[in-house]
């Protein structure tokens, strides 16, 4: 049975199927029909038009939208929605002056939550897990990634990828794995634990195909380039494409590397060269901004408006995360985009929505408002518009989500 939504003031983000990635002055536009309704079927978008000659078809239910906007839901290319506890005393360290870095030094950091989350066992995190998810589909989230990356151990690796995987099962939403065994190193010794990576982990990663992706934290102090590359060179014989971590603190090269091996998308590059935008010009790779990790760790936001300048894609993502990016929150990342980044409310809300879908290879699925896409849907509270998103920051302007058709409770 289809389902009719109407009186829709503004169906946002309509678009034809088979369009490519959004580039440079393309981004500003977000191609909105004014006066429209919605119909849904199977869960998937059917059909859409203006109400002016609205004709019901038969035996379909009315839903009366009463003259607010729809838009797609969000897509988050980039979480680590997996973990054990909050990190808010290492909140409080930074509030007392310590940085990020020097956090890590003392015991906090990635290794933290790793401690945690190897004691935690795997029902545990699922439920913890689950609940987050659930949160950030009410706040506006129709489709994540999520890594691995605080396991750090053949077991705790496999359990998160474990949990991502029952998580695929039990949520309506598309869910993208990332494995991201290369996040710190646990011990001294680099080279057991990279051996460790390449010849245990990935094997079994590979045999129970628990991973979409792969990823590094490639950075001064992290991984290097070279150890990068061999991991992305270990990944890409079990079919894991990159999606890394680069240029959050430092420019070492792994923009360049991360291109020549293919990566779907670099994220992080909060320092970015013109060299590198050069590069990533000639590419397909896809830059990342997550503009909530600069706010909350206090260091620079990467160059959007200048990546778009520049002619390229952007994708925004929360990287939500305990340490250094505690929110899945959309809507603040459009805010955060806008002003601390210079986007016009297009640009965010494309780099959230049609954009994002290609940074998870879901654009076929999800990202925007087009027959034959899944039903995932938010439907605005009265008065707002898309502009209401970048500007109302912290203020909730969602009334209600719809997954596949179905309101989100
Ligand atoms: O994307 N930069 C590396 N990883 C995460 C932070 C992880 C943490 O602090 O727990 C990030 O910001
Ligand atoms: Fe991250």
């Amino acid at each position: 049975m289809t389902k009719t939504f109407i009186n829709i003031n503004q169906l946002v983000q309509v678009r034809e199927p088979e369009q490519n990635i959004l580039r440079g002055a393309m981004m500003a536009d977000v191609p909105t029909m004014e006066n429209a309704w919605l119909t849904v079927e199977d869960g998937l978008i059917h059909n859409y038009g203006s109400m002016e000659n609205f004709q019901p078809e038969e035996g379909t239910e009315i839903v009366d939208l009463k003259g607010r906007m729809v838009t797609p839901t969000f897509v988050d290319s980039h979480t680590h929605l997996v973990f054990a506890e909050d990190r808010d005393e290492e909140f409080v360290m930074k509030i007392k002056g310590m940085d990020y870095q020097s956090i890590a030094e003392a015991g906090g950091g990635i290794l933290n939550s790793a401690r945690k989350l190897q004691q935690t066992d795997i029902n545990t995190l699922t439920e913890r897990a689950a609940q987050r998810l659930k949160e950030a589909i009410a706040a506006g989230t129709g489709a994540i990634e999520i890594k691995s990356g605080y396991g750090l151990t053949m077991e705790s690796e496999i359990k998160m990828l474990q949990v991502i995987s029952q998580l695929s099962e039990q949520f309506p939403i598309p869910i993208k794995a990332t494995f991201l065994g290369a996040h710190a190193f646990p011990t001294a010794d680099h080279e057991k634990y990279m051996n460790t990576m390449i010849q245990e982990m990935l094997p079994e990663i590979y045999s129970q195909q628990l991973a979409d992706y792969i990823d590094c934290f490639c950075e001064d102090g992290y991984y290097s380039v070279q150890q990068m590359e061999r991991i992305l060179e270990a990944g890409e014989k079990f079919d894991l494409k990159p999606k890394v971590h680069v240029n959050q603190f430092n420019s070492i090269g792994g923009i360049e590397k991360a291109i020549e091996y293919g990566a779907l998308s670099v994220d992080h590059l909060e320092v970015l060269t013109d060299d590198e935008i050069n590069l990533l010009k000639d590419s397909d790779t896809i830059p990342v901004a997550l503009p909530g990790c600069s706010f909350f760790i206090r260091i620079p936001y990467t160059p959007g408006r200048k990546i778009i300048d520049n002619g390229l894609p952007l994708v925004i993502a929360s990287d939500f995360n305990p340490g250094s990016a505690p929110s899945f929150n959309l809507s603040l990342a459009n805010s955060l985009a806008a002003v601390h980044m210079g986007l016009l409310p297009e640009e965010a809300f494309n780099a959230t929505t049609f954009n994002a879908a290609f940074a998870l290879e879901l654009e076929a699925e999800t990202g925007s408002i087009t027959k034959g896409k899944r039903a995932n849907f938010i439907v605005a509270k009265a008065g707002k518009n898309l502009n209401s998103i970048s500007y109302n920051f912290g203020v909730d302007w969602i009334d209600s989500v719809f997954i596949n058709g179905e309101k989100y409770e």
